[in-house]
């Protein structure tokens, strides 16, 4: 039997990091947060930009948390230590974008970054989500269950353990989780995908999941 989700470790403290860690406080977790620089650098920032969340080493975050967000740019993937990650159950946020991030050429191929990374990271239990979401959404759209309105955020890793918990997550912090099956499927919600930047419900996204599996197949 798997521990509760209680500690969620964010790497990365800008937009996407900041909205998920209020979002995460909000739900009652207990929040910590690294970036590249000295936790004391960035304790002000979280001090005002999300109250409750604790600033830390990376390596002390990644050891603490039942979950791990992967928030940091993707072209610093590298900066991570894959050995701090083993067994680990990793949320990969990370979108390949080429005007920011420059061309990277690992990120070129029709694989999604998110298998790019899992590779790096090769004992993690990645799983990819909220890519598909601009970090205001997450704050701005999340709903209690059950509301009519709530949206959906597509979820896809290789182990059903890990997607099970993330899922828990997506939805303890005011979406409803739609399981997309192993990392590949993460294509189906990428950036050039009709899925990137919608706004779906529940319903709509699985069938959306599917159309995209079939016209990718
Ligand atoms: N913006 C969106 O709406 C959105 C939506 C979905 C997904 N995403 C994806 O989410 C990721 C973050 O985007 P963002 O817009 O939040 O970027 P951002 O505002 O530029 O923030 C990036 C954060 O990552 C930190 N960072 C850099 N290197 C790091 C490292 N080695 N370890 C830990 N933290 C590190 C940066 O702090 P330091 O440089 O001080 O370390 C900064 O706090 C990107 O991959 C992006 O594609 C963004």
């Amino acid at each position: 039997m798997h521990k509760a989700v209680e500690t969620i470790g964010i790497l990365g403290a800008g937009r996407v990091g900041t909205a998920l860690a209020r979002r995460a406080v909000a739900a009652g977790y207990d929040v910590r947060v690294a970036t590249s620089k000295p936790p004391a650098d960035i304790a002000l920032l979280l001090e005002i930009m999300v109250p409750g969340a604790q600033a830390d080493e990376a390596a002390a975050v990644i050891a603490a948390a039942d979950i791990v967000i992967l928030a940091l740019p993707l072209s610093k993937y590298h900066e991570l230590q894959p050995d701090l990650f083993a067994g680990k159950i990793v949320v990969d946020v990370m979108n390949y974008w080429a005007p920011t991030d420059g061309a990277i050429a690992e990120f070129e191929g029709a694989r999604s970054s998110s298998e790019v990374v899992q590779d790096y990271l090769t004992g993690a239990r990645l799983v990819r989500s909220f890519n598909h979401m601009g970090y205001h959404e997450i704050e701005e759209a999340a709903r209690p269950s059950g509301h009519p309105g709530r949206r959906a955020l597509a979820l896809a890793g290789n182990d059903a353990e890990a997607r099970r918990l993330v899922a828990g997550f997506i939805d303890r912090i005011g979406f409803d989780p739609v399981d997309a099956g192993g990392l590949a499927a993460g294509r189906t919600f990428a950036t050039a995908t009709p899925i990137f930047g919608a706004s779906l419900g529940r319903a709509e996204m699985q069938q959306a999941l599917q159309e995209e599996a079939t016209s990718s197949a």
